[in-house]
């Protein structure tokens, strides 16, 4: 055991990018440790602050720009440092719950949330993924019926549950549908009308496909969706996983459209960059399981007060610094920038809220010279991963205008690139 402990220290110290990635390629993901190495992206992850990512590799260090922001999760900047500070005071008071008494931090969390959402309930959990699976697991049991419309393209998670009512069969190869699920078009009001009945426990749609593309529905999506619910006394259940806690320029993204889900998936964002944390918010209608079983779902480790001791900070961070106003103004300015990049050839479309963006390419052969370019030049971006032509944009909200102006400039000059190397000219 001793070679073994010695052997692990060493990993644990060392800065060669190239050993990391041996051992990544021997003990995590072989096939995932060559995709990092051809994006470029074999590089050893040093430190982050605020819209910055420091890599280190034998002493030698590098600044990269984070366009990426943790798939959407990190927008009040990394480490945020007011957020950072009271979740280490509580962890040294304490880490774990005991589940058995009461904890005041678990309480002032859910009074925030159920007052910005209009909603009456909140069950803590670790993940987006989690959440939705509670989210379903609950409007089944709630309603006591069983079918659960989806859209295509959608994107809720990669556990089991999740995946059954993810639209994208990619993820679902070898896996059985587990749930009874009716998938429609995205944006489509009219196609869930066909489909929903007497024995549809829920809708499950996000406000904003993000992984699908970062595609918006139409103005009377939400509210229509909303009617026909109430209509069948079916659930609505709305992921906001990504475009929640201010990503869009508003807390949550349909309340926009001025409507109330029956239930909110929360998570990304909500721990502010700091710690893990999901949330499912629901009504009293949503929450009739709970009332026949006051245990019927649970999680170890939900609900941990460093977690909601991140939730109440962040809120609280959102609304005394204007976040929501500067993720509008920087979201408006990044777009407009960014549209004069639509030139038909390369780019097709730029479209998004507040600061998730995405730039939609005429072809997904382009994203690898449009990659390989910004990683060169120390942005880190990704595509969405329902749609690999669709680059994202999503960075935390700390980055500058002169930031923002870099990145134009830099995709401008790789689209340049781009068009050369196919010969698009
Ligand atoms: C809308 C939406 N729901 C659910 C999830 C799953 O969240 P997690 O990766 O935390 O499980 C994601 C992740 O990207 C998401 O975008």
């Amino acid at each position: 055991m001793d070679e073994i402990l010695k052997k692990a220290l060493e990993i644990y110290n060392s800065e060669d990018a190239d050993f990391i990635s041996q051992i990544y390629f021997e003990h995590i993901n072989p096939n995932l440790t060559k995709l990092i190495k051809l994006a470029g992206y074999a590089k050893l992850e040093s430190r982050t602050k605020g819209e910055k990512v420091f890599t280190k590799n034998n002493g030698q260090e590098e600044e990269y720009l984070d366009c990426l922001g943790l798939y959407g999760a990190v927008l009040l900047g990394h480490n945020n440092e007011f957020i950072v500070s009271k979740v280490k005071e509580q962890m040294e008071k304490q880490c774990m719950p005991t589940k058995v008494f009461l904890s005041s931090i678990h309480a002032a969390a859910a009074y925030l949330l159920t007052q910005l959402s209009g909603l009456d309930y909140v069950f803590f959990c670790n993940s987006g993924a989690e959440a939705v699976e509670g989210a379903i697991k609950l409007a089944i049991a709630s309603t006591e019926r069983k079918k659960i419309i989806s859209t295509f393209n959608s994107y809720h998670g990669k556990t089991l549950g999740a995946l059954s009512v993810s639209g994208r069969d990619v993820y679902k190869k070898g896996i059985p549908q587990l749930l009874d699920v009716v998938f429609v078009e995205y944006g489509d009001y009219e196609a869930v009308e066909r489909v929903i009945d007497d024995e549809t426990a829920a809708v499950i749609v996000e406000p904003i496909q993000g992984e699908g593309g970062i595609i918006i529905p139409p103005d009377d999506y939400l509210p229509k969706l909303r009617a026909l619910c109430d209509r069948f006394e079916t659930l609505l259940i709305v992921d906001e996983v990504q475009t929640g806690m201010g990503r869009t320029g508003i807390i949550f993204e349909h309340q926009k459209y001025g409507i109330k889900p029956d239930i909110l998936v929360l998570a990304k964002a909500l721990g502010g960059g700091v710690f893990p944390v999901g949330a499912i918010v629901g009504n009293k209608k949503a929450w009739k399981a709970f009332d026949i079983n006051p245990l019927f779902h649970t999680s170890t480790f939900g609900a941990n007060p460093a977690s909601l001791t991140a939730v109440f900070y962040t809120i609280q961070f959102i609304f005394n610094n204007g976040v929501l106003e500067e993720v509008k103004n920087k979201g408006q300015y990044f777009l407009e920038k960014l549209k004069n990049l639509k030139d038909g050839k390369v780019v097709k479309d730029v479209r998004g809220r507040g600061l998730m963006i995405g730039i939609e390419l005429t072809d997904e052969q382009f994203a690898a010279s449009i990659f390989s370019y910004l990683i060169q030049n120390k942005i880190i971006t990704a595509y969405t991963l329902n749609q690999p032509k669709v680059i994202r944009i999503e960075p935390p909200y700390t980055i500058s205008y002169e930031q923002i102006d870099l990145v134009v400039e830099k995709l401008g000059h790789a689209i340049s690139e781009t068009i050369e190397l196919f010969e698009l000219a």
